[in-house]
């Protein structure tokens, strides 16, 4: 049986690895090398259990908050030594944090074939830390899995044109499908459901303020999911979340909770990736406060919205209704057997 080490280490790869983990053990030994980047229980253990995931076979400790060098430099190594013992037939990893980056490198130097699962995707802002990692994923992958047309179009203007690309749909859509049934209402008042955690809005003292001042003053209750990256810089600002009285703090969710927020809610205001999408399945109004999206099908006829340097535009669009929906962009919650069924034929 050949042997494919999976790479996961922050919480949106653990919610992806489920529904890929549970087809590659059917036809591979399936190991996963957990690389401690979420630590807290309610960013990762909480995902493991309710998603039915095995344990990781490798968990490193890598000591919490880091700077982006010594955090994936402390990964590179512990994977490589993961990879000298157990000598995998292929690395895999998911999107592009950190823990992506330091898998692929290591798969690099030690020529051990790459599979690369949301692959294409482009923000085309280099100031953020995922985009340089995607960039650098891409380039070294041997197959590359692509959720959209779009993705794919953004490789071959990279040049990433050879015959191991392929457009399998989104394994987030396949957890989406898997776990919606479950979803109940949270809460019996109208609500809008919040996360927040990218430096640009959260390291940021006076536009982090500025962002809880604007959802305070929105029309209906606000329900914020608070990252734990949020919390930190809440307690660096020595800012007191009581005079924020229209929003409801919680803390990180987990998955069901998650999808079951989004679904009844008025509208979702995220600036995470993977809500985005989830939003769009559920078909849910989102508005993202960044400047751009990886995720541009989302914005069509509305489903998404922009606002980022003028936050009163979120006010506008959370009562713009959007227009009609494109349907199953992201696949139709297979797409992780269909991923499978191609590294079979390769690796
Ligand atoms: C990371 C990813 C980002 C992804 C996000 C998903 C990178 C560069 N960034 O961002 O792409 O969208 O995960 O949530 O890989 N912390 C805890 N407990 C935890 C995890 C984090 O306290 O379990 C705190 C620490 O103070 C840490 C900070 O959050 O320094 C940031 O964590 P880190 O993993 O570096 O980046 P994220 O903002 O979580
Ligand atoms: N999520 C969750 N609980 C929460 C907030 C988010 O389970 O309190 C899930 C969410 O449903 C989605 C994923 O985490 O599946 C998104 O992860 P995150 O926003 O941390 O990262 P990103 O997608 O931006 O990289």
């Amino acid at each position: 049986m050949k042997k494919i080490i999976s790479i996961v280490g922050a919480r949106p790869q653990f919610i992806k690895h489920a529904p890929m983990q549970l087809e590659l053990q059917k036809y591979f030994e399936a190991l996963t090398i957990h690389t401690g980047q979420h630590y807290d229980e309610n960013m990762s253990a909480v995902f493991f259990n309710e998603l039915n995931m095995p344990p990781p076979d490798f968990l490193f400790d890598i000591g919490g908050s880091k700077p982006q060098g010594e955090q994936t430099g402390i990964m590179m190594k512990e994977i490589e030594a993961v990879c000298m013992k157990e000598k995998p037939d292929a690395l895999l990893v998911y999107g592009d944090t950190n823990s992506t980056l330091a898998g692929t490198l290591v798969a690099a130097k030690m020529h051990i074939p790459q599979i690369h699962i949301e692959a294409g995707l482009r923000s085309f802002n280099r100031d953020m830390p995922e985009e340089i990692n995607r960039i650098v994923a891409d380039e070294f992958a041997y197959l590359l899995f692509c959720p959209t047309d779009q993705a794919i179009d953004n490789l071959k203007k990279e040049g990433i044109t050879h015959n191991r690309i392929f457009k399998c749909g989104d394994v987030m859509c396949d957890m989406v499908k898997l776990m919606e049934p479950k979803s109940k209402r949270p809460v019996e008042y109208p609500y809008y459901f919040v996360t927040i955690h990218r430096p640009y809005n959260t390291d940021e003292n006076s536009r982090l303020i500025h962002i809880l001042q604007t959802l305070n003053n929105l029309d209906k209750k606000v329900i914020f999911s608070i990252h734990p990256r949020t919390v930190a810089r809440l307690l660096q600002y020595g800012i007191d979340i009581k005079e924020f009285n229209n929003i409801l703090f919680v803390p990180p969710t987990g998955y069901v909770e998650s999808i079951s927020y989004q679904k009844f809610s008025e509208c979702v205001i995220t600036d995470s990736g993977g809500i985005q999408k989830e939003a769009y399945i559920l078909g849910k109004k989102c508005i993202t406060l960044r400047s751009e999206t990886e995720w541009t099908e989302t914005l069509q006829n509305g489903w998404n919205t922009l606002a980022f340097d003028d936050l009163t535009q979120i006010k506008t669009a959370i009562h713009q209704k959007p227009g009609e929906h494109l349907g199953p962009i992201y696949g139709d919650g297979l797409a992780a057997a269909e991923i499978t069924a191609i590294i079979k034929k390769h690796i």
